[in-house]
């Protein structure tokens, strides 16, 4: 599937026992495909947004829809709702270490029972993309930071989700390779064309998204 409208209308978050609510009354429209980066400064709710938006986490009141599709109540139809619309990609990628590259790739299928033929194919030609096509067999333990990363962006696409959700996924690389890992990103984003939140606190790369969203400013 590709990218459809993110709307996140009047959302109202509080975490239980804290004294000031994260989100109170927060609306966001991301356009279908758009590559939009997500700022502001520690704290302010960026990953408490991807986390709503992902069906990982809940609120209190106010809506999140993806198309025509609301982000639902129940435990049991976020993660089906995850499975068919979300790709998530964090800072540090927790790839199965007793499985290869291509293995964590294929794992969201292999989860539905639903590798076809097909389906290799796709990864394969994911591997070529994101430059590891001669690393499918390796272990993560014998992967550098970068090839890491880029095997974590990988398997965030591999259901072809609507949503890519990034939070820093270059913020524990050194500058040069997060750079490169930030090349890929686009070259993939402009690829496959999901809805992408990406947060980060690198002005300079979030200057090199299509739009720019500043949580905490009034
Ligand atoms: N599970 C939780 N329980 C209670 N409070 C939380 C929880 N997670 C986050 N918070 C609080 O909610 C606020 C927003 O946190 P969040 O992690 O979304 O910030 P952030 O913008 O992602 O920050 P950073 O840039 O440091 O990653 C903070 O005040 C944080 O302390
Ligand atoms: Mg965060």
């Amino acid at each position: 599937m590709i990218g459809q409208l993110l709307r996140i209308e009047d959302l109202h978050k509080t975490y239980p026992g804290a004294e000031h609510p994260v989100f109170d009354g927060f609306s966001l429209d991301v356009e279908a495909g758009c590559l939009c980066a997500l700022v502001g400064v520690s704290g302010v709710g960026k990953t408490t947004l991807l986390n709503c938006v992902a069906g990982l986490d809940r609120w209190e009141s106010g809506a999140i829809r993806i198309g025509e599709e609301a982000v639902p109540d129940s435990a049991e139809a976020r993660s089906l709702y995850r499975r068919h619309h979300v790709g998530l990609a964090f800072q540090l990628p927790h790839l199965l270490p007793e499985f290869t590259v291509r293995e964590n790739l294929e794992m969201p299928f292999r989860i539905d029972g639903a590798l076809t033929a097909e389906r290799e194919e796709w990864i394969s030609e994911l591997l070529a993309r994101i430059g590891l096509a001669d690393y499918a067999d390796r272990l993560p333990n014998q992967l550098s930071g970068g090839q890491i990363a880029r095997v974590g962006l990988a398997r965030a696409l591999v259901r072809r989700p609507a949503l890519w959700l990034l939070d820093e996924p270059t913020g524990n690389l050194d500058p040069a390779t997060a750079d490169e890992v930030f090349a890929l990103l686009l070259q993939l984003h402009e690829e496959l064309r999901p809805t992408t939140l990406l947060v980060t606190h690198n002005p300079e790369l979030a200057g090199r998204c299509e739009r720019t969203v500043r949580l905490g400013a009034h």
